[in-house]
């Protein structure tokens, strides 16, 4: 199977798994990237059956508008049960890294409000530690030196994404050659140094279902 086959695969896998609970009053959490492309193409063929879903970009609520499901505010949502979103990265304690669409702060957003997270990923994205991948970190533009230089200190070597402003504003640097060995530590570091926004490791909150998508099947890891 091509990386779009399993990608559809997951995304399928998930929509069945949310289908029973939803409702007419249901809305449901959707992430950014390809693979969450898949599901909300899917899950637009039961529009009727929840209200809507929130967000975690621009993108993904201009797609999701474009096949008729409404998009809520979060701030208008007392509870949300599902989160839908993928990753650039899930190790075995379904902890992440994402980021590489550069939608993560508003991704970790609704992840922290949904009661389950679901994880869509295919098996490339799985890996024994993270930090092959690139770590996005948000900034504000006029800490990024700030930034740059403490993560240098971290032992990382962060790079400027080059021309892009983040659905809020902000820039990303990516850090390369971080080796991650305690992810929350991480996270919490990071999260710690003045300008930063929000990192791309999800270890705090990690997926509470990982959905991957190998060429023997959809394995299914956590609750
Ligand atoms: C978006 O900012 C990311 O967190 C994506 O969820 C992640 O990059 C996975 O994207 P793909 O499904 O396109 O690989």
């Amino acid at each position: 199977m091509i990386q779009d086959q399993l990608k559809q695969a997951v995304a399928q896998a998930a929509l069945d798994h949310i289908l029973p609970h939803l409702t007419r009053q249901s809305i449901v959490g959707v992430g950014t990237g390809s693979t969450a492309n898949f599901f909300i193409d899917l899950l637009a063929r039961h529009r009727m059956d929840f209200d809507g879903a929130v967000a975690s970009s621009e993108a993904t609520a201009a797609r999701l508008r474009s096949h008729g499901i409404e998009v809520h505010d979060l701030n208008s949502i007392a509870e949300l049960e599902f989160y839908v979103d993928g990753a650039d990265e899930c190790n075995g304690h379904l902890e992440l890294t994402k980021g590489g669409g550069g939608a993560l702060t508003r991704e970790k957003i609704v992840a922290a409000v949904a009661k389950t997270f679901v994880c869509i990923a295919d098996e490339s994205k799985r890996v024994d530690f993270l930090g092959g991948f690139p770590l996005p970190v948000e900034v504000i533009p006029m800490a990024r030196g700030h930034v740059a230089r403490q993560l240098v200190m971290l032992g990382g070597n962060p790079v400027h994404r080059e021309g892009v402003v983040t659905d809020n504003g902000n820039v990303i640097l990516d850090v390369y050659d971080m080796r991650i060995i305690d992810p929350r530590q991480l996270e919490s570091d990071i999260n710690g140094i003045v300008g930063v926004v929000c990192n791309g490791l999800f270890a705090a909150r990690p997926a509470d279902l990982l959905l991957l998508g190998t060429h023997n099947g959809v394995e299914k890891f956590g609750r």
